[in-house]
């Protein structure tokens, strides 16, 4: 259980370290940074912060008081440092510094590490980490009637679907950035140790078991499609090999393909292009000169129907799929 724990807290935090890094690009086009004058309107200012506080902690954090699985929730966090720092300038330090290079001695509810284990240092902007701060303090989140009724009603307001979309796909980017660290990861450690041709196996059943465990902690679908698949049960679907020959034709004219979002019943489902480079040729590249005879005999029979070879660098091998609720 511990064990579990830990996993899971592990790859949360190669996620949210993945999403600190990239969190410039996500959020520059976010209402919340232009925030110029005293008299910007109330509610989506209040809005966008609440989805600043889920994209960055509400994998751990909720903002419904019942919900503590892998941390305390907002409102008990909000208690126990406003019982101590009542001014809204000592609480926004406190609750930063914490949450910005967390330590046992720094901790100010007690019992959570023992329940929860510390928090990981995830690598947030003091700058993000303080509008959060502000925002639990400016809101009242640990009245009751203010989660559901209150979150909800705020969250949808003002909520445009151009943003939840916005927000979708910059959480899939993240979200299969991470599966394809880990997954990278993995298949190097066993280049390394197996060589090539030992590394196939490899492929062949720990990259599927890899992407389902983290999709399991994380709640969402994702997986690897191809039109032209090593393993057939990699085929992409009608939609998904539309999306691939749009973003082979925007490669083939000199454009960067970009993922994109879609609707399927309730259900958003977003494509992210993946790309070769020049390591995936010793599994994808030209057969005899780059595929070695040893790792071209296995993958032939592992894989008898295998369409995957025959690659270059710098072309679309295939997609992410990444399905949310
Ligand atoms: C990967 C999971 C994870 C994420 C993401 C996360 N936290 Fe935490 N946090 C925890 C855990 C676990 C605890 C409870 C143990 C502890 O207190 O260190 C905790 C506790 C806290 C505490 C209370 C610390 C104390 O004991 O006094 C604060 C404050 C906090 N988190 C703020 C944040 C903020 C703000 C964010 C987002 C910017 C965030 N956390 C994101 C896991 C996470
Ligand atoms: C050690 C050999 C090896 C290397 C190196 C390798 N792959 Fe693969 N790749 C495989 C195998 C084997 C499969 C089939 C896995 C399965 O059964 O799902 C596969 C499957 C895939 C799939 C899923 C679709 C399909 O064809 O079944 C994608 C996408 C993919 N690889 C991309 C890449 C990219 C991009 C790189 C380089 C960054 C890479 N691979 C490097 C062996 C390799």
């Amino acid at each position: 259980m511990a064990n579990t724990l830990k996993q899971t807290l592990l790859i949360l935090s190669i996620i949210s370290t993945l999403s600190a890094c990239s969190g410039k690009k996500s959020t520059t086009n976010n209402t919340e940074n232009q925030r110029t004058t005293v008299t910007a309107p109330e509610k989506p200012k209040t809005l966008s912060r609440i989805a600043l506080t889920e994209s960055k902690c509400g994998t751990c954090h909720s903002f419904d008081p019942s919900k503590e699985i892998l941390a305390p929730s907002f409102a008990k966090i909000k208690t126990a440092y406003i019982k101590l720092y009542p001014s809204k300038g000592d609480f926004v330090k406190h609750l930063s510094e914490f949450s910005l290079h967390p330590e046992e001695s720094k901790s100010k509810i007690p019992g959570a590490i023992k329940s929860f284990g510390l928090m990981p240092e995830l690598g947030f902007s003091k700058e993000n980490t303080e509008k959060i701060a502000s925002f639990l303090y400016d809101t009242p989140i640990e009245e009751k009637g203010w989660y559901p009724e209150k979150y909800n009603l705020e969250k949808n307001k003002a909520h445009s679907s151009n943003t939840q979309k916005k927000n979708k796909i910059s959480q899939a980017k993240e979200l299969a950035l991470a599966t394809k660290a880990q997954l990278g990861k993995n298949l190097l450690g066993a280049i390394k140790t197996k060589g090539t041709a030992g590394a196939l196996s490899f492929c062949n059943t720990k990259a599927i078991h890899l992407t389902d465990s983290m999709a399991s902690v994380l709640g969402v679908h994702i997986r690897r499609v191809s039109d032209k698949p090593r393993n057939p049960i990699n085929l992409a679907d009608k939609p998904a090999l539309e999306y691939i020959h749009s973003a082979k034709k925007a490669i083939e004219s000199g454009e960067k393909p970009k993922p994109k979002m879609r609707l399927d019943h309730g259900k958003s489902i977003v494509y992210i292009p993946i790309m070769t480079n020049k390591m995936c040729m010793q599994c994808h590249g030209e057969k005899k000169t780059e595929i070695k005879t040893a790792t071209l005999k296995k993958i032939e029979k592992l894989y008898p129907a295998d369409k995957a070879k025959d690659y270059k660098p710098n072309q679309l091998r295939g997609i992410w799929v990444v399905e949310t609720k």
